[in-house]
């Protein structure tokens, strides 16, 4: 594999950790995007802080590149963004249609195509296959397509990217087989092969499991809410059972993967996915509940200056997308609130003390262990002034 040419085509959270991998175990990687920004940052050197010593290795800058002309190459990984689109529900494969008519203009014959976004089941099969066909290619015999789905997550991405177990689905035996000789190069978590179709499936269950079980914690908190139980006492107590493993209830499930993935499911099979259609509401709803508490917590008072404390939609990442902590600031704020916001891993300019001067009330709804550090720290200072602070965790 290491003589082959690779691009990965889109260099984004799960793009360029995969490009930059690659690199460092010797193969030879053009990472192009369409955003020109993107790749003029990467030419001068800047990575998110978690990629930074991976992109300093001497072995990644001698063997990745980034380009916004898509090269002629071995091996095209494709990692581009599929949204939702939000009054339907559906997928929105836009880019990854333009990213597969662009890769087959410069196709050739034995090159192997891996699409590593997350897409419904047979996407392969009824978008990626008619573009690829179109150009006079047959799918099966002149070309190898692979669907190798990321499970990687953003906070702890060298780690994963390399230790985690992977799924290769071919659209023939001999295209997983090719597929998987990619991810040998740098993983070294186990490398299952299956069929595209399996594998497309399997990362929507994934995520679809974990927002299903996240759904069944926020729904009983909001029980034992009304029949006045101790939520967290509740559930230690229940997964005390064997077989029992309840999750922890939240503020609402964020990023580009778990409110999204499940929809994906959702679209070709609605009938078949009644549970997994009310955990999405179930979890959507979240943010709305959080506001309702919090605006109760404040007795209405509209005037008084607080604080919420995180903006990205978990831990230890600087991601903000579909963030439920992002909701709920907007909605305090559309409803008249003097409502500030502070995250230790976005705003890295200012510190919390400086954010949230003037809050006597800090609502906690993403624990970075920075920000928790910092918040320690503040709330002792401010004792020490005399001053008190209400900090609520949610
Ligand atoms: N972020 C995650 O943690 C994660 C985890 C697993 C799977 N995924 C899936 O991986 C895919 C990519 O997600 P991401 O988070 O890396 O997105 P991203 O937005 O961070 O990166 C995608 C990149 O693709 C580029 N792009 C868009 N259209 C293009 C085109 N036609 N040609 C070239 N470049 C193009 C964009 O400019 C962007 O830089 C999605 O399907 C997502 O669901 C994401």
């Amino acid at each position: 594999m290491l003589d082959k040419r690779v691009c990965v085509v889109g260099v984004g959270y799960v793009g360029l950790p995969c490009a930059l991998m690659l690199a460092k175990s010797g193969c030879k990687v053009v990472g192009y995007d369409l955003n020109d920004d993107k790749i003029r940052l990467l030419n001068e050197g800047h990575v998110d802080d978690e990629l930074q010593e991976l992109y300093n290795l001497s072995e990644v800058r001698e063997n990745f590149t980034a380009t916004m002309q898509l090269p002629r190459a071995d091996v095209f990984i494709i990692a581009v963004p599929t949204p939702i689109l939000q009054d339907r529900k559906v997928a929105e494969l836009s880019a990854l249609a333009d990213a597969v008519t662009q890769v087959a203009e410069v196709l050739e014959k034995g090159n192997l195509i891996i699409v590593e976004s997350t897409v419904p089941p047979m996407t392969m099969r009824n978008l990626v296959i008619p573009i690829i066909e179109k150009k006079g290619l047959d799918a099966a015999k002149d070309v190898y397509l692979a669907h190798c789905p990321e499970r990687l997550l953003p906070g702890n991405v060298v780690y994963e990217i390399t230790y985690n177990n992977r799924i290769v689905g071919g659209y023939t035996k001999e295209s997983a087989e090719l597929a998987a000789r990619v991810y040998q190069c740098f993983v070294q978590g186990e490398i299952s092969l299956t069929d595209d179709v399996t594998a497309e499936m399997c990362k929507l269950m994934e995520n679809t499991y974990r927002d299903v079980n996240i759904a069944l914690a926020n729904e009983l908190s909001e029980v034992c809410e009304t029949v006045g139980v101790n939520t967290n006492e509740a559930i230690e107590l229940a997964n005390r059972h064997p077989r029992v493993n309840l999750l922890k209830p939240g503020i609402g499930v964020g990023g580009h993967c778990l409110p999204i993935d499940p929809w994906f499911i959702h679209e070709v099979s609605p009938y078949n996915s009644t549970l997994i259609n009310a955990a999405r509401h179930i979890n959507d709803g979240r943010p709305a509940r959080v506001t309702d508490r919090i605006c109760k917590i404040l007795s209405q008072d509209i005037s008084q200056k607080f604080a919420i404390l995180g903006k990205t939609y978990k831990e230890e990442t600087t991601d903000t997308r579909e963030s439920p902590a992002g909701e709920v600031f907007q909605r305090l704020k559309d409803a008249g609130y003097h409502v500030v916001a502070y995250d230790s891993e976005v705003d890295k300019d200012t510190s919390l003390a400086e954010a949230v001067f003037g809050c006597r009330y800090l609502f906690v709804l993403v624990r970075h262990r920075k920000m928790m550090q910092e918040l320690e720290e503040y709330e002792a200072a401010e004792k020490n002034k005399g001053n008190e602070v209400n900090i609520l965790y949610f």
